[in-house]
């Protein structure tokens, strides 16, 4: 695996090897690796010639400084497990490679990037767009991989795939979760036995929905979720909603042609997130 930290470098090494008819699938990750990503790297390297991974932990997403501070970069561990993945490159740019002084970013996403997590996190997506603009500026990928877990990230890159009419095609990888159904996440890391426990009513509440989809309608199926969430102790649920799969905005009747359900809560310091496709 080549490690490179520029992007001048970086653009002009890939630049050879498209040249060479070479297609190029890229995973951007903010390290602290996990299953899920290795998973994204194993789907990038059966459809792609090369497969490029980076790592940033990119400080125009956090809305929360002490999130941006206390987030995991175990980057020695995270280069042993991509050297042992189907990983051929990975790019380690540091704050200043990518970004200049007071810079600034806005992307009109409409609705897409105020509603759940953008709610919540506001200027989060700005952000995220930000990045990966960015990333797919150097890197030029035939295809970028992410992962299903943030389904509104996914959403959101590609309205802005769409918008700046960008040359790539964005592929959604099935969430990894561990055996007892909890999704895989970096953050997981700070969940302590108890709190890790705990962590398990967002899944079992999404597995539920699913389940239960022919039975109830949209509003008896929040409400079974959200009373089962609320029931136990520890969790702080900030959402459950059963949305449009494409729009990302909540219904009330069965009737989209998609329909998924998302959850974010807290459980004690840890913000957690999983989602599942109902429809
Ligand atoms: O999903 C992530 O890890 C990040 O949001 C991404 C896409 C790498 C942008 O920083």
């Amino acid at each position: 695996m080549e490690i490179f930290t520029t992007g001048a470098l970086l653009s002009d090494y890939l630049k050879k090897k498209k040249n060479t008819g070479k297609t190029i699938g890229f995973i951007p990750t903010m390290g602290a690796l996990h299953d899920g990503h290795l998973s994204l790297l194993k789907n990038a390297a059966s459809k792609t010639d090369l497969v490029v991974c980076s790592i940033f932990v990119n400080p125009t997403q956090f809305t929360d400084p002490k999130d941006l501070e206390n987030y995991p970069r175990p980057i020695e561990k995270d280069i042993r497990k991509l050297e042992d993945s189907p990983c051929d490159i990975l790019f380690l740019p540091d704050v200043a490679e990518m970004y200049s002084k007071g810079e600034v970013w806005q992307i009109d996403l409409g609705d897409l990037d105020k509603i759940l997590e953008g709610k919540i996190r506001p200027g989060h997506y700005q952000g995220v767009t930000q990045i990966v603009k960015k990333l797919f500026d150097i890197v030029k990928p035939d295809y970028a991989f992410f992962g299903q877990k943030d389904y509104q990230q996914f959403m959101v890159i590609s309205k802005m795939v769409d918008i700046l009419k960008l040359d790539v095609k964005l592929i959604m990888c099935s969430i990894i979760r561990e055996p007892d159904g909890l999704a895989m996440s970096s953050r997981n890391i700070y969940l302590s036995k108890t709190e890790r426990i705990q962590a398990l009513v967002l899944s079992r509440a999404l597995i539920r929905t699913k389940s239960e989809f022919d039975q109830y309608d949209i509003s008896e199926l929040k409400s079974n979720a959200v009373n089962a969430i609320n029931i136990r102790e520890g969790i702080q649920l900030e959402y459950f909603e059963i949305c449009d799969g494409e729009t990302l905005m909540p219904v009330s009747s069965k009737q989209p042609k998609s329909l998924v359900a998302l959850i974010a809560a807290r459980i004690s310091h840890t913000r957690l997130i999983d989602n599942i496709i109902l429809k």
